[in-house]
């Protein structure tokens, strides 16, 4: 059962490039990394770039995510971006990236209602979760990622689990975090059982196997292959080293490469 899942790659280029920037980034991409059926790679650009590179990806080479979204579908928001304005651009949808969560303060409420937006527009909902440095020096660990689960699929029915793909990403493990340092895969395994256990209880442990469980701390070629060959761990969602296309080559090669069914 395991196997059925998809493998990952997503770039998370946060707010990074200008739109000509990211087009020339993702021409440079299209000529290096070949499409393969067993690997979807997704590209994560800003949403100011994502109409230039719509139009120019090829999307069987390449799916584009938004890093956020709009809870409604239209209204007065200022500012804001939904996925009805955007769905023909992108496949994906980054929602509760520990970013939102702690810099911009989005509430758990606001995360399910992403997630609910993202299933009824048609879009994939890559929800992130993952504990703090904090929580887990309080043995907060398991909480806090059960809530994060619990709370971000509220509104998620049996119909549509296996339509949302996990991120786990330990906060404490984001480069953007100080004193960041890499996860060691034994918290990541840990933590992979646990999300299914939760997700066997409330969808039951068939349903459970077939939910996408994706790394999403710091990787880089370095440490990509360590992070792929956990078992029930079905890809990766990267930041920095997905902005230098060395390193994101790299890491789709390695990805392509890397056999870890249970
Ligand atoms: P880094 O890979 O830069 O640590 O970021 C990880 C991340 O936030 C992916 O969404």
């Amino acid at each position: 059962m395991d196997n059925a899942r998809k493998k990952y790659i997503i770039a998370n280029w946060k707010m990074n490039f200008t739109p000509g920037e990211a087009s020339l980034y993702l021409n440079k991409l299209s000529n290096k990394i070949q499409p393969s059926r067993k690997l979807q790679i997704v590209l994560a650009p800003g949403m100011v770039s994502l109409q230039t590179l719509s139009l120019q990806v090829n999307r069987r080479q390449f799916k584009l995510a938004a890093q956020n979204c709009h809870w409604s579908d239209y209204g007065p928001y200022t500012g804001e971006v939904s996925l009805t304005q955007i769905r023909s651009f992108v496949d994906y949808v980054i929602i509760g990236h520990s970013e939102r969560r702690y810099v911009f303060n989005e509430s758990e409420k606001q995360i399910a209602d992403k997630v609910s937006a993202a299933i009824r527009n048609g879009v994939t909902p890559i929800l992130c979760i993952g504990e703090t440095a904090l929580d887990r020096k309080d043995g907060e660990t398991n909480s806090a990622i059960n809530s994060q689960l619990m709370n971000g699929l509220r509104q998620v029915s049996k119909e549509d689990i296996d339509k949302v793909i996990i991120a786990y990403e330990p906060v404490w493990a984001i480069s953007s975090n100080k004193g960041a340092k890499p996860a060691n895969p034994i918290d990541i395994i840990e933590a992979e059982q646990l999300i299914r256990k939760n997700l066997a209880k409330i969808y039951g442990k068939d349903i459970a196997e077939k939910v996408s469980i994706l790394y999403g701390g710091s990787v880089n070629k370095d440490t990509a292959a360590g992070y792929l060959e956990i078992p029930g761990i079905d890809g990766l969602l990267v930041g920095n080293a997905s902005l230098i296309a060395d390193q994101f080559c790299a890491i789709v090669e390695i990805a392509k490469g890397v056999r870890n069914e249970r």
